[in-house]
């Protein structure tokens, strides 16, 4: 028979692999389940009594937690205890900062069922994650590690690049678990530098490494591997390291001129950039649309569609979001208007959602043409791209193209309107700024202001997912 510390230990695995019923098989029905009280502000905190509350728990963690791992490192038995110290790694669901926080769990067994667990640890710590970017303005900004952190978090991003460029994660999904000697050949590297570059990626919480093997977890899995295409979001790292990491190195440039600093491909607009390799064109639409599923999702649960018949997505690259709408809500039409070079890419989704004419593509180029004629008209990720000028223009033709009652939608990350917490959508948009002539992100407050200005009423705001928020308006 099992020792109880077996069976705890069977369990931890259990969760790693995401296998959440065998983790709790070995629960008992009545099991309490504790957490620090100071968890509480994010749900998480006090006991829960019985399997639903906890799986219950589990489910509200994930949405505070975008990662959460737990690293046990020594097992400790005596009578019906069973004490695991270890390590969470975590990443913080709205900050997007990773970190670890060290915990003592106990467990108490009877007939090999466990009747109590509790988790110990420093819930400051988990601030320190889960509230990053509001540390960043209080008193974590005075800490002197957090300023290294911060200012060499590009070796992070650039790790997870590389890995990403070598392959490393589709190997591991095809050919995984591999140590670092096959890793070698595989990947074709000299060797120097290799434990490192891998054990980095553990810390990271990127990889995972058991006896000396490394294979992938869950979710650089279902993203980071090519072979997945429906949720591969290499391609954008991949543009991130390839075309975005020199215009970034000149940021103090494009602050000191105004001027954009992706010049390096002869001074064409990014959009030519992108398209005149159709292959880096594709995957890059791949990954926008991987790293959107979760605002689309938001979206078809959040918007009245059943008061409107035809939608209408202006910059609509492949199409994702029209192909998922409309499978969800069969009613609709949909037309998706980009520019001519984007049918190619539209035409493979269509087919692939086999929506037949409900769904077509009208080619045009939003400075020159007037928008569709729709009751709904979507702007995802396409006003931030744009000059103050052209964002008005966008937001009037809208306006002129829908009928009485017709809704506008805008939908990317948003600037908090006291522009302090969400670092994401700031970033962004010095993103726009070393990448575009004129485009910047902006606040609800300033979406509403200009979607006033053009005609719309009874606009407001709503949160999608992770940074991600949509300003509603009515014609
Ligand atoms: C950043 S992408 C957003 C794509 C998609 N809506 C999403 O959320 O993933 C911007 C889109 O605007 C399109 N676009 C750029 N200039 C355009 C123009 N002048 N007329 C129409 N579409 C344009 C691009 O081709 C691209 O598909």
């Amino acid at each position: 028979m099992s020792t109880n510390t077996e069976l705890i230990r069977a369990s931890y695995a259990a969760f790693r692999r995401g296998d959440i019923d065998a983790a709790t098989a070995l629960f008992d029905p009545g099991i309490e389940w504790t957490h620090p009280d100071g968890m509480e502000d994010y749900g998480l905190g006090g006991t829960k009594k019985g399997i639903d509350e906890v799986r219950a728990f589990m489910a509200r963690a994930r949405t505070v937690f975008s990662e959460l791992r737990q690293e046990p490192r020594e097992f400790l038995e005596s009578g019906d205890r069973v004490v695991v110290i270890g390590v969470h790694h975590m990443r913080g669901a709205r900050s997007g900062v990773t970190g670890t926080v060290r915990f003592v769990h106990t467990w108490r067994l009877a007939d090999g069922r466990a009747t109590h667990f509790e988790d110990h640890h420093d819930t400051y710590d988990v601030r320190r994650i889960v509230d990053a970017g509001d540390a960043a303005h209080g008193d974590g900004a005075d800490s002197p590690g957090r300023i290294v952190q911060t200012g060499l978090a590009f070796w992070q991003a650039k790790t997870l690049h590389t890995a990403v460029e070598l392959r490393l994660f589709t190997e591991l999904a095809a050919a995984g678990p591999l140590d670092a000697g096959q890793l070698r050949t595989r990947l074709g590297l000299h060797g120097r530098g290799l434990r490192d570059f891998l054990d980095g990626l553990v810390s990271m919480g990127l990889l995972e490494r058991e006896d000396g093997r490394y294979h992938n977890l869950p979710g650089p899995d279902a993203f980071l591997d090519e072979a997945k295409p429906d949720g591969f979001i290499g391609g954008l790292l991949e543009v991130a390291s390839q075309q975005w990491w020199q215009p970034w190195s000149r940021l103090g440039e494009a602050l000191r001129t105004g001027e954009r600093q992706n010049n390096v491909h002869g001074g064409e607009d990014p959009f030519t950039a992108l398209y005149s390799d159709p292959e880096r064109a594709r995957r890059f639409q791949r990954a926008m649309t991987g790293g959107s599923t979760g605002s689309i999702a938001a979206l078809i649960d959040r918007l009245p569609w059943s008061e409107h018949r035809t939608v209408a997505d202006v910059g609509c690259s492949e199409g994702a979001l029209l192909s998922r709408v409309l499978r969800a809500h069969e009613h609709l039409t949909g037309i998706g208007f980009d520019l001519p070079v984007v049918e190619p890419l539209f035409g493979e989704t269509v087919a692939e959602a086999g929506l037949g004419d409900r769904l077509s593509f009208q080619a045009g180029d939003f400075f020159a043409d007037p928008l569709p004629q729709a009751d709904l008209i979507v702007f995802g990720h396409v006003l931030h791209d744009w000059d103050l000028e052209t964002k008005r223009m966008l937001l009037r033709k809208a306006y002129e193209a829908l009928p009485d009652g017709g809704r506008v939608v805008v939908y990317e990350a948003l600037i908090d309107d006291g522009r302090r917490h969400n670092t994401f959508a700031l970033m962004m948009s010095l993103h726009m700024l070393v990448e575009s002539s004129g485009g910047f992100d902006y606040t609800g407050a300033d979406c509403r202001g200009w979607m006033a200005e053009a005609g719309f009423r009874n606009c407001y705001v709503q949160h999608l997912a992770g940074p991600e928020s949509m300003i509603v308006g009515i014609k």
